[in-house]
């Protein structure tokens, strides 16, 4: 099992099943057909290189793109937006290395202290803090205004309040002025203890369930931080190597930063940094940028090639009617490797400079639609079969007679979709369909495994909508539109192939 490896190349009549058939770990090794495209990506990788990828729909742009990002170091740095206390409207930007982070992350659970049981805090305080009761020593949440066990109100919040009524009030005062808060007990307790014979201080805490003991340590640690000058994250360290930007708007491209209601009020509103957003551009920091159909990206396309050019873009305000408008952030990184794809015919609506940036420091690339009919590459095709299969995750393997049928489809598509006879499609997506239709005719019908049948049966059932169109009027239906314009898809299902096409 999963022993016949497309690299060393298999002929078909070795297979029992696609289970036999191993999918590679390389991501870019999954690429079927496309070696040129594959190899440049293999370089843009190694040397961060630019790459557009040209070719229809389907035929592995996406894959090419997200593969890149499988092959390039993890990101070593992370971005913060750090308040400047002399112009709130400036924040600066600090960049952390991984060890940095590491060792802020280290003093942060530092000072995070340890969590215990109350009953094991020293009694006195835990009836402070209010989960002990001082009457009959029972422990309970101190959200429990009452003692379950004897009634009594705990941690000393049972106080009678002062005045004209106090007599009547008794205890019941207390109990109402604390119910309100819905807590009883201090929030903290600082205490002495002794550790190795020395005397330290401590804090105890309330921590849910639990109460939090905060050692010297801890607490000079949390002092530290107290000093440091507010930030937030903004480009986290985990995060994704990959990130598309299809269709992205302005905002999300390049960054924003939101509105305040209270205009920036210190107690009401935020501070401008706390209301930086990072655009995609930053976000791909140190990985891939992916944008499917660069043309739609329309004129953003030149801020992606100053940001491409400078490896920084600020992020300021980007809606003139909101109070993020005033805020600027200056050379935030965005130092991406830049992938694109778009359609041959689309060439003309992708900005000259764009190209020109990518020319200078990268590769274009048109994939291929069809590849040569030899052994090696049917292999490969059988690969891309039990790659589908064990993505879906849904469908049963497919046996060996189903997978000669679905690379006499990729032939048959080759010849009527490409006008390539002869060859074998990488229109893979679509071939896809197939694989998945005719799995789940397998699926329905409880049997163990993808039959040649199924795969016939999926090839009647996957046709285009134009020839559904075509077929219906021929049973005398009235059109549906006028005309119907010829598209890509059009008429290539229609075939005199022998074996059972209708
Ligand atoms: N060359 C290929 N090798 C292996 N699988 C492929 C290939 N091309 C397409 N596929 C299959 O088809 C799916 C879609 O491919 P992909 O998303 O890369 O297409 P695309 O070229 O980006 O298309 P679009 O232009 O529509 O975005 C893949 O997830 C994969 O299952
Ligand atoms: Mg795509």
């Amino acid at each position: 099992m999963k022993t016949l490896n497309a690299k060393k190349g298999f002929t078909i009549d070795e297979i029992e099943t696609s289970e036999d058939i191993a999918i590679p770990k390389d991501p870019l090794d999954r690429i079927i057909g496309q070696d040129e495209a594959v190899e440049t990506a293999r370089i843009a990788a190694y040397q961060r290189r630019h790459l557009l990828l040209f070719g229809p729909p389907g035929i592995g742009k996406s894959m090419t793109a997200q593969a890149i990002s499988f092959h390039i170091q993890a990101p070593e740095h992370e971005i913060r937006v750090v308040d400047n206390p002399e112009s709130h409207e400036r924040p600066f930007i600090e960049v952390l290395t991984k060890e940095q982070v590491f060792l802020e992350h280290e003093s942060k659970l530092a000072m995070d202290g340890d969590l215990i049981d109350p009953e094991n805090a020293p009694a006195d305080i835990a009836e402070k803090l209010g989960y002990r009761c001082s009457k009959c020593g029972m422990y309970s949440s101190y959200t429990e205004v009452e003692c379950p066990s004897c009634g009594t109100i705990k941690g000393g919040a049972g106080k009678i309040p002062e005045g004209p009524f106090k007599d009547i009030l008794g205890g019941l005062g207390g109990l109402l002025e604390v119910t309100m808060n819905r807590a009883v007990g201090n929030e903290s307790i600082k205490a002495t203890r002794i550790v190795n014979g020395s005397e330290e201080i401590v804090a105890y805490e309330k921590a849910g369930d639990k109460i939090k003991i905060l050692n010297q340590r801890a607490l000079e640690k949390r002092r530290e931080h107290a000093k440091k000058r507010p930030s937030k994250v903004l480009v986290p360290i985990n995060r994704s190597p990959f990130v598309i930007a299809t269709g992205a708007s302005e905002t999300e491209l390049l960054g924003d930063v939101r509105h305040d209601p209270y205009g920036g009020h210190p107690t009401l509103g935020q501070l401008p940094f706390e209301r930086v957003v990072a655009g995609v551009i930053h976000d791909s920091h140190e990985g891939v940028l992916f944008i499917d159909e660069i043309p739609q990206l329309g004129i953003l396309q030149r801020y992606i090639l100053t940001a491409m050019q400078e490896k920084k873009f600020p992020i300021s305000g980007r809606n003139p009617q909101s109070s993020g408008a005033s805020v600027r952030v200056d050379a935030v990184p965005c130092d991406f490797i830049f992938v694109g794809s778009a359609n041959i015919e689309d060439l003309q609506y992708i900005l000259p400079p764009l190209r020109s940036r990518i020319l200078g420091n990268g590769y274009e690339v048109l994939l291929s639609t069809t590849m040569e009919d030899n052994e090696r590459n049917v292999s490969k095709l059988a690969q891309f079969i039990a790659q589908e299969i064990a993505n879906d995750g849904k469908i049963p393997h497919a046996s060996r007679e189903a997978i000669y049928a679905l690379i006499d489809e990729a032939r048959r598509r080759a010849k009527y979709y490409d006008e390539k006879p002869n060859r074998l499609t990488l229109r893979l997506r679509e071939l896809g369909g197939v694989i998945r239709v005719a799995g789940d005719m397998a699926k329905i019908n409880h049997k163990p495994l993808i039959e040649a049948s199924d795969v016939n049966t999926a090839i009647k059932k996957v046709i285009p909508i134009e020839e559904a169109i075509k077929r219906s009027i021929e049973r005398g239906d009235k059109p549906p539109v006028s005309k119907i314009t010829k598209t890509p898809y059009y008429n290539w299902n229609v075939t005199e192939e022998p074996h059972g096409y209708d």
